[in-house]
């Protein structure tokens, strides 16, 4: 974790870590998309990252998902990723709300212990009365929500939510980062860490600590009003 880090969180120390050390990666034989990239994560809390199309940002999610390998560099990741993309309609899957979450558990759980996951997963993202909603009835932000409930129900820690709200009206993009920023920092639940790429830049004022990616290669950590006065 760089110096400064620890100056701008306040965050719980994890058991789990996540740690690029020299990552590189190319699409394409001799471009590299990540070019010596470096990034470690052992703490919970919101981390954003924010740099211009093509900088590398969805590629990074991933490789730290598992998607791809990387070419050079030391990959090391305790966490359990999920991965959360900016339109839900492309991971959402089964007709109603909980058969879609079926989808995320565990296949041998018993019929009790499957209710209750699905419930507590709809009721941490406000969907507590939705689970027989059938998912074409959702507005895009219900919809987003839902596919965050999929990541809680799956048990994953580390999520990686890719532009969530770029597809969002003003007050759904607010509910989807307090959802996130209150799971983030509950102190009675399994910590979840959150890794979020955002190009709407008031957003980074949820986060703990935000960085930029620029040429396939994160900079250092700084507050989310740090990277703010950068851009304007
Ligand atoms: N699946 C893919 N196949 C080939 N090239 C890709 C693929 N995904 C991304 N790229 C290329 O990698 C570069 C970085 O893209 P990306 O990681 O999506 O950047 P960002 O998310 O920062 O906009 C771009 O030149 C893009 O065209
Ligand atoms: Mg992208």
């Amino acid at each position: 974790m760089k110096e400064n880090q620890h100056e701008v969180l306040e965050v719980k120390s994890l058991s789990c870590f996540l740690e690029l050390e020299n990552i590189s990666y190319g699409w394409k034989v001799g471009k590299k998309v990540l070019n010596r990239c470096n990034l470690s994560i052992s703490s919970s809390g919101l981390w954003m990252l924010v740099g211009s199309n093509g900088s590398g940002k969805s590629t990074l999610f991933r490789l730290i998902s598992g998607l791809i390998t990387p070419q050079e560099g030391q990959f090391s990741c305790s966490f359990k990723p999920a991965l959360m993309l900016q339109n839900p309609d492309h991971q959402l899957l089964l007709p109603s709300c909980s058969s879609d979450l079926l989808l995320s558990l565990p296949p041998n759980l018993d019929p009790m212990e499957r209710h209750e996951r699905i419930n507590s997963a709809l009721r941490q993202v406000g969907l507590e009365d939705m689970a027989d909603r059938p998912i074409h009835t959702l507005s895009g932000g219900q919809k987003q929500r839902l596919a965050l409930a999929g990541a809680l129900a799956s048990q994953a820690n580390l999520l990686l939510l890719d532009e969530p709200t770029a597809l969002l009206d003003p007050s759904s993009q607010r509910s989807i980062l307090e959802i996130v920023r209150k799971i983030t920092r509950q102190s009675n639940k399994t910590p979840i860490t959150a890794i979020w790429i955002t190009h709407r830049l008031e957003e980074l004022t949820f986060c703990d600590a935000a960085a930029i990616m620029e040429q396939g290669r994160l900079g250092q950590w700084f507050s989310g009003h740090q990277v703010i006065q950068k851009f304007i």
